[in-house]
């Protein structure tokens, strides 16, 4: 259970956002709470040094007028719908890796799903063991406990039907269309915007825990990156009518990877993965390389298999398939 204050301000934020458009009076916010209205007036205040603030006018009650610009966790906890609403949301300062403390958590037991987000990590990663910067305020990392009932050989459909999911999402916030590069990339026009890692502790033929994590570019210009990224990553504001409400879409990632996962964990996912799969893979029909170990395989991506593993028509007609293995789009032709 969060402190008792915690859960007044977020019972407080979720009457105030239901009746967005309207007020919410004091009585009523204090009959909700089983508080008098002067304890209602002192959790407001709390919230206002958050960076809420609330238009109050008399006989009509309070209505929320502005919200904080960075992270609040319970901000969106309060935001969450479906079966997102019950889904903690763990908000860190800092942390190694936000994968690795969500390990951590299933690791002790902690009851899932959750999800635990940081403004910063000092030791995010990515695929092959590579650092995923993370010192940027405004930016999103965010991982995923889950204790799914699923057969280690679904994992990569997973991470995939995930993929698509965000892309959907993303696409919602956007105004070009996103793409994801196999397995886990979250593109604009070539440059990287975010993602995905997924780990999991494998019992012998089943997956005992799972944690799904993104790291996404918000609302930071690529210019501000250092390094090889200026040239090869891009953000969510760059692409978008500017920048981005961080509370806002974070809330609306955790409901849609939640109703993502509820529904691969019915197996009702099959249509609306097809459909989301023609529409934003990347590479489908596109000449690329796939390094694997020391091996590089050069040909076109033909899509993916039951299993989600990547096929590559070779120049011979030969079609392989990879479960791993690292991508390169080769130019696409003028
Ligand atoms: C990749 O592109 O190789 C995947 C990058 C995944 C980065 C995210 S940020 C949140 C979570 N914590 C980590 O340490 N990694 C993932």
């Amino acid at each position: 259970m969060p402190p008792s204050h915690l859960h007044s301000e977020l019972i407080i934020l979720r009457e105030l956002l239901h009746h967005e458009a309207g007020f919410v009076s004091g009585s009523a916010l204090a009959e909700k709470l089983g508080v008098s209205r002067v304890a209602v007036w002192q959790h407001m205040k709390k919230l206002r040094s958050q960076g809420f603030a609330f238009e109050a006018v008399r006989a009509k009650g309070y209505r929320l007028s502005q919200t904080p610009a960075s992270l609040n966790g319970t901000f969106i906890e309060a935001l969450l719908s479906g079966p997102a609403s019950k889904c903690p949301v763990l908000l860190l300062e800092e942390v190694d890796s936000t994968n690795d403390e969500a390990a951590r958590q299933l690791a002790a037991g902690r009851e899932s799903p959750f999800v635990v987000i940081a403004r910063q990590q000092t030791r995010g990663r990515g695929r092959f063991g590579r650092s995923w910067q993370s010192n940027r305020t405004g930016n999103l990392y965010a991982s995923f406990g889950f204790r799914p009932r699923l057969s280690p050989e679904r994992m990569q459909t997973f991470t995939l039907w995930m993929g698509v999911s965000v892309c959907a999402l993303v696409a919602e916030f956007s105004k070009s269309t996103p793409g994801l590069k196999w397995p886990n990339d979250l593109l604009f026009e070539g440059k990287k915007a975010g993602g995905m890692l997924t780990e999991a502790r494998v019992d012998s033929d089943s997956i005992r825990d799972l944690v799904f994590g993104i790291g996404l570019n918000v609302n930071v210009s690529s210019e501000s990156l250092s390094g090889e990224l200026v040239h090869h990553a891009t953000s969510l504001s760059e692409n978008a009518a500017g920048p981005l409400d961080l509370n806002r879409f974070t809330a609306a990632l955790i409901t849609r990877v939640l109703l993502a996962y509820d529904s691969i964990a019915k197996d009702a996912h099959r249509d609306r993965f097809s459909e989301l799969w023609v529409k934003f893979d990347l590479l489908r029909g596109r000449q690329i390389t796939i390094l694997q170990g020391s091996h590089r395989f050069v040909g076109t991506a033909s899509g993916i298999d039951d299993e989600g593993a990547l096929l590559l028509r070779e120049k011979s007609g030969k079609l392989r398939s990879f479960r791993a293995g690292e991508v390169t789009l080769e130019k696409s032709p003028a």
